[in-house]
C-alpha cells in the first residue's frame, strides 16, 4: 500500500470517529432534555395486554367476552379527553368499583361514564381545581413549565358534562389545590384511583404519594400520558418502576399499578 493511500485511510477513520462520536452526543443530549432514562428501549415499563388488567377483558376467537360490555361514548369534540380505547379500560374497570377517586376532571366527561358504569351503590370522586382557585397552584422549579401552563389553561371549568345528569347523584365533586387537599379521611378506601391532574414532576409525585395511601387492597391505580411529550410523568413512572410492580396497557398510554397486599 502507498503512503497516500495509508494516510487517507486513517484520517478517514478519525473522521468517521469524530462524526459517530458527535451524533451520539447529540443523542443523549436529546434524551436528557426529554428526560427520558439511558435506555434505548423507548418505552421502559414492561407492556401488558388487556385481559392481564381484568378477566373482562379475556377474549375467545370471536373477540372480548360480553363482560367488558360498556356504558361509552367517543372522545369527539371533548377537552383533554381519554382515547377511545382508554375511556373503554376505565369504563370497564369502573364496573367492577365502588368507590373511585380521579385527580383531574376537566369536562368531567370520564366521571360521567366511571359513574355510569359504576354499580348502583358506587360513588366517583373527582377533584379538581376551581378557576377561581389558581392562586392556590404551587409548582416547583424543576416542574415541566408547558405542562404548568396546560393544568393553568384547563382549570376553567366549573360546570361537568354530568352536572344536569342522574349520574351527578353518584358523582361528589371536590375542588381544591390536588396539593392541600387532605387525603386523610380516605386511607384505603378506594378500588380505583385515576391520577390526570397536573402533569408536572412534583405535582405527580404528591398525587401518586396520596393515592397509595388511599388505595384499598386489590384497588387499582391508573396513571394517565405515560408518553415522552409529557416528559415529568414519563420520568417519574420510569423511576417508580424500578421500586414497584407497573405495567404500561397496551395501545394506551395507561400505567397500572395492582395492590395486592
Ligand atoms: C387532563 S385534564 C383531566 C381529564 C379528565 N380526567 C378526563 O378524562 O376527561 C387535567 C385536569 O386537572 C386539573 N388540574 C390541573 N392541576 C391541578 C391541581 N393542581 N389540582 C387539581 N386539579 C388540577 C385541570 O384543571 C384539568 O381539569
Amino acid at each position: 500500500m502507498s503512503n497516500d493511500l495509508f494516510y487517507i485511510l486513517i484520517i478517514s477513520n478519525v473522521f468517521s470517529a469524530l462524526a459517530l462520536y458527535l451524533c451520539a452526543k447529540r443523542l443523549l443530549k436529546f434524551r436528557r432534555r426529554q428526560k427520558r432514562s439511558f435506555t434505548f428501549k423507548s418505552y421502559p415499563i414492561q407492556k401488558c395486554q388487556l385481559e392481564d388488567v381484568h378477566p373482562c377483558f379475556i377474549q375467545d376467537q370471536l373477540g372480548p367476552s360480553p363482560n367488558s360490555t360498556v356504558y361509552f361514548i367517543g372522545g369527539e369534540g371533548v377537552e383533554a379527553s381519554l382515547s377511545d380505547r382508554e375511556t373503554w379500560v376505565v369504563a370497564a374497570l369502573a364496573k367492577f368499583s365502588k368507590r373511585i377517586f380521579e385527580f383531574g376532571t376537566c369536562s368531567g366527561k370520564t366521571s360521567h361514564i366511571m359513574a355510569m358504569n359504576a354499580p348502583k351503590e358506587g360513588r366517583v370522586y373527582t377533584l379538581t381545581i376551581h378557576p377561581s382557585q389558581l392562586e392556590q397552584l404551587s409548582f416547583e422549579n424543576n416542574d415541566d413549565r408547558l405542562h404548568e401552563n396546560i393544568a393553568k389553561e384547563e382549570a376553567k371549568f366549573d360546570i361537568f358534562y354530568y352536572s344536569d345528569l342522574s349520574t351527578s347523584e353518584k358523582i361528589e365533586q371536590i375542588f381544591s389545590d390536588s396539593k392541600q387537599f387532605d387525603e386523610s379521611k380516605f386511607k384505603n378506601s378506594f378500588d380505583l384511583i385515576l391520577i390526570d391532574g397536573a402533569h408536572t414532576r412534583s405535582y405527580i409525585m404528591s398525587d401518586s404519594k396520596k393515592a397509595f395511601s388511599m388505595l384499598k387492597k386489590g384497588g387499582v391505580i391508573l396513571w394517565h400520558d405515560y408518553k415522552p411529550e409529557a416528559p415529568d410523568v414519563f420520568s417519574y413512572l420510569n423511576d417508580l418502576s424500578s421500586e414497584m410492580p407497573l405495567r404500561h396497557i397496551s395501545g394506551t398510554d395507561f400505567v397500572i399499578f395492582q395492590r395486592t397486599s
